[in-house]
């Protein structure tokens, strides 16, 4: 199958092959998702298959108003769950709530008697979903384990030939995905952190556990998603914590004479030698975690055996660079 590249306006094309039964990948604020109409488990079946993904993992049903997830969730979790889709949609908050019995099928959640939802705040994205009528499944539309698409060209990297059409809509904005709340334990808690922090939360709910996504080596983590490898590229990744340490891990790693990349903030990037491969970062970790995943794909390759990138306080806005670079990474970092 030739996969179409469609332009942002496009959107009755888009619609049409979603209406065929075929997949088509979409942009969104956060990271480009794989979408297929989450109404016919045979094609949510093909996502899947398309990201070679592990189907015990849930997807994330994607709406374009509050009044299409009534259609499907536990209504009784109204009033807390309108008080966040209020304050924080369309945008990069997921929230999981308990479902109506039998209204969402075992491919869209693994099984589980709970489902998340979320609206994405991008324009094509949201007229889509409206043309087309029905919620789309969407999980990050990379082949498993490899870094979330954060441009259209990276999803044609990873899907071409296995999905029907990419929106194009540009980059996205914020470059690390959604938010994760599960509202159906009894305190509301984050399993994947995002651009939306617990500080943000906590303005609009009363209590918010934000500490489960840091699981540990013998925890079972709740959200099926963060027990896999993740963004993780064939080069091994090393976290250098702090900027004054930088300098020194590029002289020792220059020493070992093994091929690296450097992927950190333009202030650091200024001291590393020409001869290096390097990837930008920007200047603060807005735009670390907007680039973050275009980096650690664009230093995958075979010259790049070890890439030494920039660690951030994963305080508030730092929380999701973290987690992911740290997936990323297996948790490896510099120590001089
Ligand atoms: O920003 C995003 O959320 C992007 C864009 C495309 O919307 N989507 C995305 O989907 O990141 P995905 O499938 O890559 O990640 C969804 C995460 C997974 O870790 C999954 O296990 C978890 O949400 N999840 C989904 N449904 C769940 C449920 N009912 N209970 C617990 N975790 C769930
Ligand atoms: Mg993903």
């Amino acid at each position: 199958m030739d996969t179409e590249i469609l332009e942002s306006t496009q959107i009755q094309e888009a619609a049409d092959f979603l209406a065929k039964g075929q997949l088509v990948a979409f942009p969104t604020e956060t990271v480009y998702g794989l979408g297929a109409d989450a109404t016919r488990p045979d094609v949510v079946k093909d996502v899947y298959a398309a990201k070679g993904r592990p189907s015990d993992n849930p997807l994330i049903v994607h709406v374009s108003s509050p009044e299409m997830v009534w259609e499907y969730a536990d209504t009784s979790y109204k009033p807390l769950a309108e008080k966040l889709m209020k304050a924080f949609w369309p945008g990069p908050l997921t929230i999981i709530m308990p479902i109506q019995p039998g209204k969402l099928s075992k491919a869209v959640t693994g099984g589980l008697t709970t489902a998340a939802f979320r609206m994405p705040n991008n324009k094509a994205t949201l007229n889509l979903i409206k043309t087309f009528g029905k919620p789309i499944v969407g999980p990050s539309a990379n082949t498993s384990g490899k870094p979330s698409p954060t441009l259209a060209k990276h999803v044609y990297h990873d899907l071409h030939g296995k999905i029907a059409a990419i929106l194009d809509d540009g980059p996205t904005k914020l470059g690390v995905e959604s938010t994760v709340i599960d509202l159906s334990v009894e305190i509301p808690t984050v399993l994947r952190p995002g651009m939306i922090d617990s500080d943000d939360l906590l303005k609009v709910i009363d209590n918010v556990n934000s500490d489960h996504h840091k699981v540990t080596a013998n925890e079972v983590p709740k959200a099926p998603g963060m027990k896999y490898k993740h963004y993780a590229p064939s080069a091994q990744v090393i976290i250098v914590d702090d900027v004054k340490d930088f300098k020194q891990a590029v002289t020792e790693y220059i020493a070992k004479d093994v091929p690296m990349g450097v992927m950190a903030t333009d202030e650091i990037l200024k001291e590393v030698p020409a001869n290096i491969e390097t990837f930008s970062l920007g200047n603060d970790v807005l735009s670390a975690s907007r680039e973050l995943f275009a980096g650690l794909r664009q230093l995958d390759n075979d010259h790049v055996q070890y890439i030494l990138a920039q660690g951030f306080s994963d305080e508030g806005h730092g929380a999701a660079y973290s987690n992911r670079l740290n997936k990323s990474a297996g948790n490896t970092h510099y120590k001089n």
